[in-house]
């Protein structure tokens, strides 16, 4: 039996033989990038080197990034979908590219993992619309290591990125393993849901820009990103991730609290496991996310919420959240990758907790208002859902326990309705990111750098970053600190940050090891290890803080700055949005 650290270890080991520089993963809330809510992928914190920006640890890096995808979330309860999971990647910054990178692939997974030949077949890009060669290269290095021709498959959704709605993108191959009973077949078939999706090797060579146009970026990357969870299921031989060591102190918990067995509600099981694992890391993240009703914390509180109602199916009508993370919290593998669980324990479980307490009230109070109707229509549903909190799903299954005519047309067009709003509410967050280097962008991330200085300045050095979110138009910034500011705080911090501005203070960047980048007082959420190497940012003598730019060259350019509002995000959280005139 293979252990995920091992697996992990060996992983690691293998792309710094081959001269990688291994980083540490990053928080799972990104970096001043607007049009994504969490971390979805290892080169996501990696992008602004992708495009260009020199990485201080050099052109080869490899990690393991934790990572949370809410797109998958009605596949998880099958053998193989999760929110949260760890991808293993290795990247290349305009270095190596297809030939390399496929052999790399191969010789791990064949001698250092030792997985059967029989059992891999390869999927190319196909070509579309927009590029409509398939990638002949990519097929000529898999035949060079003598995969057959049938084991290669040309798929034209072969195309992996942008993480967000812009940056960089480009074909990609996956490598695919067999988990079904019996010989693989010759042939390959992807549709086939026995060949598991196991590695993805994207071969970088575009930017996609806001008009949707792909333009050849500065220099071609490799960006390849394999699940923790479905390779070690492979190599162990199960068809199931949640029979690994990662679910199973989870899933056995389960069963003990509910007195139910895995075997026969592995749909209930594998979402709690799944969501309140989830639930753990985003709670423990060093950007410390809390349930709420807007971005992150809401997507959080839809995770905790679906557990609660999955353990309702399993009899679990008392608080048991708290009771599931303490496992993964004491899990001496968890403990061991990722000590802001344990650092982090006592706000995960009081978050979970208040959050379960609340959730359980609100089904109450829902389920009262419920049983004084014979009928729901559409629009009643909605209003359970918006004002109890009542998700549409489960108003149809108690519609149908208690025999409710229930019109399905209706419904649907109010969660249609319901969809269409989230995303208008949404689709202001789709006008920057990471790889938004637009001179309006950068100007105001650099003038972010200015104002958690003044607000350090002003209110004391408690004020520590919690997101930021930049676009074209305007600055979102959190930070730590529990009261209202006053007028006078605020326009103290105005004034600070023009004064800076009209100094003409030079922006530049320095690269150093975290630990001097800690001593000279610089700011981040310092989540690199020992001896990595960073990129601190000065602002002249005023700020200097661990970011991966870009910058402007000098405040000069930043115009006026003028904060819009101040408001509370959540508790002990405050938020000012201000913008460059
Ligand atoms: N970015 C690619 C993926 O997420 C490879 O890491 O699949």
């Amino acid at each position: 039996m293979m252990k995920a650290q091992e697996l992990k270890d060996k992983y690691l080991d293998f792309f710094a033989s081959k001269n990688h520089k291994i980083i540490s993963s990053a928080s799972l809330i990104p970096e001043n990038d607007p049009t994504v809510l969490f971390t979805t992928a290892g080169m996501h914190p990696l992008v602004p080197y992708l495009m260009g920006e020199k990485h201080p640890e050099g052109k080869r890096l490899a990690n393991i990034q934790k990572c949370l995808r809410t797109g998958d979330i009605d596949e998880v309860g099958d053998a193989i979908h999760h929110t949260f999971f760890e991808m293993l990647g290795n990247w290349s910054l305009g270095d190596y590219f297809k030939s390399e990178t496929i052999s790399y692939s191969w010789e791990l997974l064949t001698k250092i993992y030792g997985l059967d030949k029989k059992n891999l077949a390869i999927s190319i890009f196909g070509g579309n619309q927009a590029v409509p060669e398939y990638d002949k290269e990519s097929e000529k290095y898999w035949l060079d290591l003598h995969i057959t021709p049938e084991r290669i498959s040309k798929v034209t959704d072969n195309w992996w990125g942008p993480a967000g709605q812009i940056g960089p993108c480009g074909p990609d191959t996956e490598i695919f393993y067999w988990t079904g009973s019996g010989i693989a077949p010759k042939k390959f078939d992807e549709s086939d849901k026995s060949w598991v999706e196991i590695w993805n090797n994207v071969l970088m060579e575009f930017n996609k820009t806001a008009d949707g146009i792909f333009i050849p970026l500065k220099q071609k990357n490799v960006d390849t990103g394999m699940g923790l969870e479905r390779t070690l299921a492979v190599i162990n031989g199960f068809d199931d991730n949640y029979l690994t060591e990662l679910f199973q102190p989870i899933i056995e918990r389960i069963a003990d609290l509910s007195g139910k067995k895995y075997s026969n509600n592995k749909k209930a099981f594998r979402i709690i496991a799944d969501h309140i694992r989830s639930a753990v890391f985003v709670l423990g993240d060093p950007m410390g996310i809390a349930p709420s009703n807007t971005g992150q914390g809401y997507v959080l509180r839809r995770l905790i919420r679906r557990a609660i109602r999955f353990g309702k199916a399993l009899g679990l009508e008392h608080n048991f959240c708290t009771a599931l993370a303490q496992v993964i919290i004491n899990d001496q593998y968890y403990n061991h990758s990722y000590p802001e669980i344990k650092r982090n324990e006592d706000f995960i479980l009081t978050e979970l907790e208040k959050e379960e307490i609340k959730f359980r009230q609100t089904l109450k109070k829902g389920l009262r208002e419920f049983q004084k109707k014979k009928s729901i229509n559409g629009a009643e549903a909605f209003q359970l859902f918006s004002t109890y909190g009542f998700p549409l799903e489960l108003t149809e299954e108690l519609a149908r326990e208690n025999n409710f005519q229930i019109n399905k047309n209706d419904f649907a067009a109010e969660f249609k309705k319901h969809q269409e709003l989230s995303r208008t509410a949404s689709a202001g967050l789709f006008k920057g990111g990471l790889a938004d280097d637009s001179v309006m962008s950068k100007r105001h991330h650099t003038a972010t750098h200015l104002l958690l200085q003044a607000l350090r300045i002003v209110l004391g050095s408690h004020v520590e970053q919690r997101g930021a979110n930049i676009n074209t138009e305007r600055i979102r910034f959190d930070f730590t600190h529990s009261e209202k500011m006053t007028a006078a705080q605020l326009k103290k911090v105005e004034d600070l940050i023009n004064e800076q501005i009209e100094k003409r203070l030079p922006v530049g960047f320095k690269e150093m090891s975290v630990e001097d980048a800690k001593q000279r007082g610089a700011m981040g959420i310092f989540t690199q290890k020992y001896g990595e190497k960073v990129k601190v940012y000065t602002v002249g003598d005023f700020s200097q803080e661990i970011c991966g730019g870009p910058h402007v060259d000098n405040t000069k350019e930043l115009g006026h700055f003028k904060i819009l509002k101040e408001e509370s995000s959540s508790a002990g959280i405050r938020r000012i949005k201000a913008k460059l005139e």
